[in-house]
């Protein structure tokens, strides 16, 4: 059993406790009031997102990879929950156009392999469903160096994070269509986790 990783799921949610109240929190339920119908979140980690969906979707889905999060997981599902599947974004168990919706939200920093996630996320969008994003990404000017520097310490802390990724570039290059992103900043996070982006791409 990888130790760090239950060490970082044990303590995730107080982790982010001050970003989540910093503005975090007030991002995803922004972005999730775009949810619609059959939704997926990859990712979904310890659950922070499950109280902000709005009520009107079909059904949701979570996928989570890893045991140590799927277990901090499960205390936060209830009845609004179709299903928790263990399962990483490059590799999901459903057939093609099964969701109008997927939520990805500080997951494409971690995933191994963001192109095959992001195929595999069309792949199961229904044509026009969305992709509702919120990443912390490459910055500009003079953080990308250290952004750069920094990211072998940051995998290491950050449990397989990478600071230095330009996401909505591999979102575009996946071949969705980016309807509107928002240019933020991570609320009280360290400079090189800073630059953040979130907002709609339609399959
Ligand atoms: C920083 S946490 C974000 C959790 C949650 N989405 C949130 O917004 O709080 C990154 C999550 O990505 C998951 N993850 C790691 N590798 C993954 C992969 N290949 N596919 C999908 N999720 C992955 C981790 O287990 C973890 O739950």
């Amino acid at each position: 059993m990888n130790i760090g990783g239950q060490i970082f799921a044990h303590f995730y949610d107080r982790i982010f406790e001050r970003t989540e109240r910093a503005g975090l929190t007030d991002m995803r339920r922004e972005l999730l009031s775009y949810a619609t119908g059959d939704v997926l979140e990859i990712g979904a980690g310890t659950g922070l997102n499950l109280s902000l969906y709005p009520k009107a979707i079909e059904t949701l889905t979570l996928a989570e990879p890893e045991g140590p999060m799927l277990k901090q997981l499960s205390r936060k599902v209830d009845g609004s929950v179709l299903q928790v599947v263990e399962a990483p974004a490059e590799e999901l168990p459903f057939s093609v156009e099964t969701f109008d919706t997927v939520v990805s939200t500080l997951v494409l920093c971690t995933v191994n392999d963001p192109a095959r996630a992001l195929s595999e996320i069309r792949r199961v969008l229904r044509p026009g469903g969305n992709l509702l994003f919120l990443e912390h990404v490459r910055g500009e000017g003079s953080i990308v160096k250290w952004q750069d520097r920094l990211n072998g310490i940051n995998q290491v802390v950050g449990h397989g994070c990478n600071c230095n990724r330009d996401t909505l570039a591999s979102i575009r290059a996946a071949g969705f269509t980016v309807l509107r992103v928002s240019n933020d900043k991570l609320p009280k996070a360290p400079a090189h986790l800073r630059p953040l982006i979130w907002g709609i791409a339609q399959a």
